[in-house]
């Protein structure tokens, strides 16, 4: 067994160690993690095109996945693959998203991925369904056209087919429609079976399930037409276009500013999602919802999952949220001087060896009180 494998077993041992009631199918992007080095917030989050190749043990030892998604699990492993890397692919794109914020997306500690935040029914639990299922699609979309699934491959129902404008599809044409079915019956399976089972949970399934809803729509969105020129000397006589998947960026950026637009709902049982407050502006179903004001994440609160901000980086210049004054909470903040060495001055000589020299530069960082 190879050192990467071992880390990976390891993880999942100790990672294992957890709150079942609180976790659920987006702790398979914490597959591989490894642990934190300090603190429960640095946990080393895969890269999301590394390979993950768990087979079908993990049907079983996964914790918090529901009988529909073992299921699926187990008779589609190849797809788990493609959905463990959609989910981290998401988790890393919502801390990209949200580095220089109070909440900055970081998992929970050692009992869940986002337990707390899911649980609170925020805009934040809102971005991570909407960013995660967003990933879910994205990466079987692409585990299809790369021939990866037995299940998809491109969508290729267009092909041949010519266009008003003058051109044909063709070629391999990312099969969004296929991965978005795929992830819909596997990401919204916990909140149909809730929903059958109980009638209690039923405004935070509704709010889970739109947000799911919006994060794949976000995906058909921004899908692109690529084409390519064919005739004598690039002469376009002849244009083939195919439909190709948008960048997962794009993505994460359309996903945040529904985050920073998003709607607060209520809803009386077994009737629509509403606006709180103008009720006369209906919910559309590329926006996300939520139906609890968030808290301001300040102050540490271990046994609400909010790490709080001391301590963390802040830009002492900037009136932006990244800056000391709003992510320190108008606590303060310490300035630190940190040197740097590098090499420089570099002179290559013939032949062959490069002399350089050390060069400190002197860097202030401050840090929330
Ligand atoms: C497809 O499978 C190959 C071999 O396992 C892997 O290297 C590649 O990353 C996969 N691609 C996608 C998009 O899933
Ligand atoms: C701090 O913020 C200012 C103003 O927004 C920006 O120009 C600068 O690059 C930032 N510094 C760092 C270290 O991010």
């Amino acid at each position: 067994m190879g050192r990467g494998k071992w880390t990976a077993h390891f993880a999942l041992i100790v990672l294992f160690r957890i709150n079942l009631a609180l976790a659920n199918w987006m702790y398979l992007g914490m597959l591989g993690a490894s642990m934190p080095s300090e603190g429960p917030k640095n946990y080393d989050i895969p890269r999301s095109d590394e390979p993950a190749n768990y087979g079908t043990s993990i049907c079983s030892s996964v914790p918090g996945l529901v009988t529909k998604q073992k299921n699926v699990c187990e008779e589609q492993p190849s797809s788990m693959n493609a959905v463990i890397v959609g989910i981290r692919r998401g988790i890393l794109e919502c801390q990209q998203q949200f580095q220089s914020e109070r909440w900055n997306c970081t998992p929970e500690g050692d009992d869940n991925v986002f337990g707390y935040t899911l649980t609170r029914g925020s805009r934040e639990t809102a971005f991570i369904h909407g960013i995660l299922s967003a990933g879910v699609v994205h990466g079987l979309t692409e585990a299809c056209s790369a021939g990866n699934l037995t299940m998809c491959s491109c969508d290729r129902s267009q092909e041949g087919l010519s266009t008003p404008e003058g051109w044909k599809w063709g070629g391999c044409s990312d099969n969004v429609q296929f991965a978005t079915m795929f992830a819909r019956h596997f990401v919204d399976a916990p909140e149909k079976e809730s929903r059958k089972s109980s009638r209690k949970r039923d405004v935070r399934d509704m709010m889970n399930l739109h947000n799911n809803n919006a994060g794949r729509l976000a995906i058909s969105r921004y899908m692109q037409r690529k084409c390519r020129c064919h005739g004598v000397s690039g002469s376009c006589e002849l244009k083939t276009c195919w439909k190709k998947l948008p960048s997962f960026v794009e993505v994460g950026n359309y996903l945040k500013r529904k985050y920073d637009e998003s709607v607060l709902i209520s809803l009386k049982p077994r009737k629509r999602l509403r606006r709180r407050g103008k009720r006369k502006v209906p919910v559309r179903k590329d926006d996300l919802v939520y139906i609890n004001k968030s808290p301001n994440y300040c102050i540490e609160d271990p046994a609400n999952g909010i790490f709080g901000t001391s301590g963390r980086l802040c830009n002492k210049t900037s009136t932006g949220p990244d800056g000391c004054n709003l992510l320190c909470c108008g606590r303060g903040y310490n300035t630190q001087v940190v040197t740097h060495v590098n090499r420089c001055h570099c002179k290559f000589h013939w032949c062959c060896y490069v002399t350089c020299r050390k060069c400190t530069t002197e860097l202030e960082i401050y840090t929330c009180k």
